[in-house]
């Protein structure tokens, strides 16, 4: 398929992830063959500025299949989803829309010859008893929260239906992702995009996350390339489908705060940790990313001085 035939869906597509994402799609294969669509009544300038929006629930299997169908969608990002922190608010909620949700994707896929569906995976598919630091892709997965099991049960699904009928699913066991251009939705490493809001507005931060509790990161122009370079990857070179491991760097809160401090010297951070602390507790301090460097030649730019740096930038000039 050449760029201008492709014609593509994204889900949950004024999210954190979905509306950097819709960007860069749209830059990349034009505006017109791009669809960004959310549950949502309204999207952002940034959106309807560039191209179409329309209000898009994925629990409604006619409005999505009508929606493929006249447009002629190939390609599906599926990014609508609930996270692990509202996830945990509300459990029930999180299963129905994570996997009913994808479901309907999936089934809509198959019956409309859509050829390849992204959906992301997260960190939060492990769990008990992994190994903490570069944990392998071929792991134990005993995820502790809601919206871990989903990833799970998603991650196998993904793999499920490209076996039994050729559905092209590709996904990411996402790090947790840091960006300025859309607040996070509710996610365990959300105080790390907060943290950044904070130490510009107040200089000061309290992190819900503990000292010590260091976890896999990542900046989103890496995620942006992560996704769109595993989805142009040539699938015969795919040994996994729904659940490559990814990885950029790591960090504890602390860590976070001293390299803040570098460029905002009076910056102070303390420590009340929630219900999110024992979400993070249950997933890996590092990733082993082999088989996505190999299958697909991923490799990520920024670390976390040069992530920290272009953030403050950003940042400053956005909230001035
Ligand atoms: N942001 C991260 O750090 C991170 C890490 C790992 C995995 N992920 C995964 O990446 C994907 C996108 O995450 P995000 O951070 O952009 O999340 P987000 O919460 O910012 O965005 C999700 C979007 O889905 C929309 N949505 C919710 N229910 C919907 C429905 N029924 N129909 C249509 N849209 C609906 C929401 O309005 C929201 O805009 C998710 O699958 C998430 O699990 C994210």
């Amino acid at each position: 398929m050449n760029n201008t035939s492709k014609k593509i869906l994204v889900t949950g597509g004024i999210g954190q992830i979905g509306t950097e994402l819709a960007l860069a799609l749209r830059k990349k294969y034009g505006a017109d063959n791009v669809f960004i669509t959310d549950i949502r009544d309204e999207a952002p300038a940034i959106i309807t500025d560039g191209g179409s929006y329309d209000k898009l629930n994925v629990m409604n299997y006619s409005d999505v299949e009508e929606f493929v169908k006249k447009r002629g969608i190939n390609e599906i990002y599926h990014l609508a989803a609930i996270l692990s922190g509202k996830g945990e608010e509300n459990p029930f909620l999180c299963w129905d829309i994570n996997i009913n949700g994808s479901m309907n994707i999936f089934k809509i896929a198959i019956e409309n010859k859509v050829q390849k569906v992204f959906v992301p995976s997260s960190m939060a598919a492990w769990g008990l008893g992994i190994q903490k630091e570069d944990v392998p892709q071929e792991s134990i997965l005993r995820p502790t929260s809601m919206y871990g099991v989903t990833k799970v049960a998603g991650e196998r699904l993904s793999e499920y239906l490209f076996l039994k009928y050729g559905l092209d699913t590709r996904g990411i066991r996402y790090p947790g992702i840091i960006s300025c251009e859309t607040l996070p939705g509710g996610g365990t490493t959300d105080y790390a995009v907060e943290i950044f809001y904070e130490a510009i507005q107040k200089k000061q931060y309290t992190s819900f996350l503990k000292e010590g509790t260091k976890l896999p990161m990542m900046y989103m122009p890496d995620c942006i390339k992560a996704t769109l370079d595993l989805m142009d990857a040539d699938v015969d070179r795919l040994k996994f489908h729904g659940d490559y491991n990814v990885a950029a760097f790591s960090f504890a809160p602390e860590e976070l705060a001293d390299e803040i401090k570098k460029i905002i010297p009076e910056f102070t951070i303390d420590y009340k940790p929630d219900f999110r602390q024992a979400i993070a507790d249950s997933w890996p301090a590092s990733i082993d990313d082999t088989p996505a460097r190999n299958d697909w030649d991923w490799k990520p730019e920024y670390n976390l001085s040069t992530m920290v740096k272009d953030m403050i930038e950003k940042l400053s000039v956005k909230l001035k």
